[in-house]
């Protein structure tokens, strides 16, 4: 398995936006798959962020994880966040989510920042807590219970 950044693989393009979309849905009920697709494929044309980095093995994709700029139109104080953390089904619960937590957090270490902020659904806040998150407050966002976490970046 490796981290790259998804300019470098961007035929998981459309599959990763199937994926999140899947996945997130729920807090965007109006997007589409198109619309991640093309907020993806924009993103690529920019060298700072947001940025999205893959896990791959030779030619499966395995997960994802983005450094965006706001990733809560209610807090647009804090920035930037960790956002679309994600791994395929089958590839869970083998370091693979953690692998690219990390990479996220130190590469925008790397960037210049400092301070890296997360929002999750609260089953997920002891997974985060494990690698050094700390639950900074738990809001309702978008009708749902989200916990928005924080991290120094090293
Ligand atoms: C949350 C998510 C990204 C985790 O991805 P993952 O690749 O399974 O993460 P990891 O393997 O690093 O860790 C998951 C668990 O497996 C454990 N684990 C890691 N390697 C393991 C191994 N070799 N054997 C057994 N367990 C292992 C970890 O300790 C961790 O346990 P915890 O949940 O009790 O902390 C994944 O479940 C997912 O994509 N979920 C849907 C999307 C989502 O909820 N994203 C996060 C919301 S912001």
């Amino acid at each position: 398995m490796e981290i790259v950044n998804l300019k470098e693989r961007v035929e998981f393009i459309p599959i990763l936006a199937v994926w999140h979309h899947n996945q997130w849905s729920y807090l965007n009920p109006d997007g589409s798959i198109e619309q991640r697709v093309a907020s993806l494929e924009t993103e690529l044309k920019s060298d700072g962020i947001p940025k999205t980095f893959v896990a791959v093995s030779g030619e499966a994709l395995l997960g994802s994880a983005s450094l965006v700029p706001h990733d809560m139109d209610t807090r647009m104080d804090l920035s930037p966040w960790l956002a679309s953390v994600f791994v395929a089904p089958d590839a869970r619960k083998q370091g693979i989510g953690s692998a690219l937590i990390r990479h996220v957090v130190k590469e925008a270490g790397r960037l210049g920042y400092r301070t890296i902020y997360l929002f999750t659904e609260p089953d997920k806040v002891g997974f985060y807590a494990r690698l050094g998150w700390s639950h900074l407050e738990t809001t309702v966002y978008r009708g749902h219970n989200e916990c928005i976490m924080v991290i120094r970046a090293m």
